[in-house]
């Protein structure tokens, strides 16, 4: 009919992935979520910050940023309009620590690829998932990258961990497991993590996938490709 002709198929202006509404929880999720104020991550699943702490520290990082960052810091405090905006200042210190809750659902089982400056101490608080961690700095004679997966959950003897650090400068994912024999994941996987120091997202990049391949061998860039943020 005409009317259903006029229908387009798909939303003329698909909406950026931010305003997209987030995916359907099972109801205890979706209460806990609620109840712990988390909020969707861009890395996927949801986390909320539970604590910054409020002293400074000299930011260890400084010595890496490139001039280009700095660049970029200056343009965005020109973008402020704000005259007495210093990046060089903004950038001078670090909060000491900071922690998150960190959620991964059915509805957003995925951490995508992506690395943090300073160090990351996570604890387990229920659930199980696998990480993958990308030690980019630790090449072999091939020129690759060695490449680690463990799983994390409270079946310790077996071998799964309630607690795990990742250095900063490692490439990092994750995603859900089913932690019964019945493919039972309505729980999520829920960990605290904690930045040393504090996080910040000028110390956060997500992996390319061109870097992927760089780093692996191609069968392992075919194998961990779709964990990458699309
Ligand atoms: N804001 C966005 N992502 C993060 C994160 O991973 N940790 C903290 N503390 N804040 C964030």
């Amino acid at each position: 009919s005409v009317s259903a002709s006029l229908e387009p198929l798909q939303p003329i202006f698909p909406r950026p992935a931010s305003a997209t509404s987030p995916p359907p929880e099972p109801p205890a999720l979706a209460s806990l979520i609620s109840h712990l104020k988390l909020q969707p991550h861009i890395e996927g699943g949801y986390f909320a910050e539970t604590d910054r702490d409020t002293l400074r520290i000299p930011n260890p990082f400084l010595a890496a940023s490139t001039p280009a960052t700095a660049t970029t810091s200056k343009s965005i405090a020109a973008l402020r309009g704000d005259p007495d905006f210093d990046p060089e200042q903004e950038n001078a210190t670090r909060s000491a620590s900071t922690s998150i809750f960190y959620l991964l659902t059915p509805g957003t089982p995925l951490g995508a690829w992506h690395r943090n400056r300073g160090r990351t101490v996570h604890t387990l608080h229920w659930g199980k998932g696998r990480y993958v961690i990308i030690h980019a700095d630790e090449v072999g004679k091939d020129g690759k990258a060695r490449v680690e997966t463990f799983v994390v959950g409270k079946d310790v003897l077996n071998g799964e961990r309630l607690q795990w650090i990742v250095e900063g400068g490692k490439f990092k994912s994750s995603f859900l497991l089913p932690d019964d024999g019945e493919g039972e994941t309505s729980g999520g996987l829920l960990i605290s993590e904690t930045v040393i120091p504090g996080f910040e997202y000028s110390d956060h990049d997500f992996l390319r996938g061109e870097k992927l391949k760089e780093l692996v061998t191609p069968e392992q860039a075919k194998e961990l490709g779709w964990m990458l943020r699309n």
